[in-house]
């Protein structure tokens, strides 16, 4: 197995007296999809907050390509190469579609644009922004409003502008949530593409999305990875058939 680009050791996320996340080994190698499943309340969001830097750990370490990235602000993790679903909320309604794009792509360069020439900056914002219309199949909504998009295409406008900081590892959490059968085959679809060439963690209940689009397999349970491996190794794992798969598997 390559050098895993995401590793957890011993990470540990305890809320008062309440230890959510009791010890998380996981090592997500690069190019993977790879998914974690658990029951309601096992730790999921939890532990993707921990990655991504909206939490920090109680103990233990989190390495992005080697770099300790545990208790790093969000902002900062993000520059690393890391980056999670925007919520909803995070799509300005009264924006287009192409507007908020093309803020999400002024966000990634931040700072560093100042010291752009105005015209070449225009252009290459405008440049990646259409680009990313493009990788979420938006082109023919560009100017459309956010406020006016159906729900399966706020997502895939929430996933474009998580494309914008050029992720190495993208973190999705339930990002079919709520659609319909053919609006999650559309999206499953788009991730397959977007993900091409990166890292994929993501957290999803639809376990036929979960066994056709992973190679690997996590198994949340109670805040501790029960088991790791192909989803033919997970189907095949009697802990994890007893403890969370139950019939689902079978
Ligand atoms: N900020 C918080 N403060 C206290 N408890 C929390 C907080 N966030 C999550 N929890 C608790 O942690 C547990 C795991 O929640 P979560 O990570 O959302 O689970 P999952 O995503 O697997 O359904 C739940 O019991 C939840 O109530
Ligand atoms: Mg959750």
């Amino acid at each position: 197995m390559s050098t895993p680009v995401l590793s957890l050791h011993g990470v540990r996320k305890s809320f008062g007296p309440i230890e959510i996340i009791r010890g998380i080994e996981l090592d997500v190698v690069p190019g993977e999809r790879h998914a974690v499943i658990g029951p309601n309340g096992a730790g999921k969001s939890t532990l993707f907050h921990l990655i991504s830097g909206q939490l920090t750990p109680t103990a233990g370490d989190i390495l992005l390509d080697g770099l300790p990235i545990g208790g790093m602000a969000p902002h900062l993790v993000n520059r690393q190469g890391l980056a999670r679903s925007f919520q909803i909320t995070n799509i300005f309604p009264g924006l287009s579609v192409f507007e908020n794009l093309r803020l999400a792509v002024m966000r990634r360069f931040g700072l560093d644009f100042v010291f752009w020439r105005r015209a070449s900056r225009l252009k290459a914002v405008t440049h990646l922004a259409d680009e990313l219309l493009a990788q979420v199949r938006l082109e023919k909504r560009a100017n459309v409003l956010a406020s006016e998009l159906s729900y399966s295409e706020q997502r895939s406008l929430e996933i474009g502008m998580t494309l914008a900081s050029d992720p190495k590892v993208i973190l999705l959490d339930e990002p079919m949530a709520g659609m319909s059968h053919e609006e999650t085959e559309y999206t499953v679809g788009l991730i397959r593409e977007i993900t091409r060439g990166r890292t994929l963690l993501i957290v999803e209940h639809d376990m036929d999305v979960v066994f056709s689009l992973s190679d690997r397999i996590s198994v949340l349970v109670y805040g501790q990875i029960i088991a790791t491996g192909t989803p033919a190794e997970i189907r095949g794992n009697l802990a994890v058939r007893e403890a969370y798969l139950g019939e689902e598997a079978s």
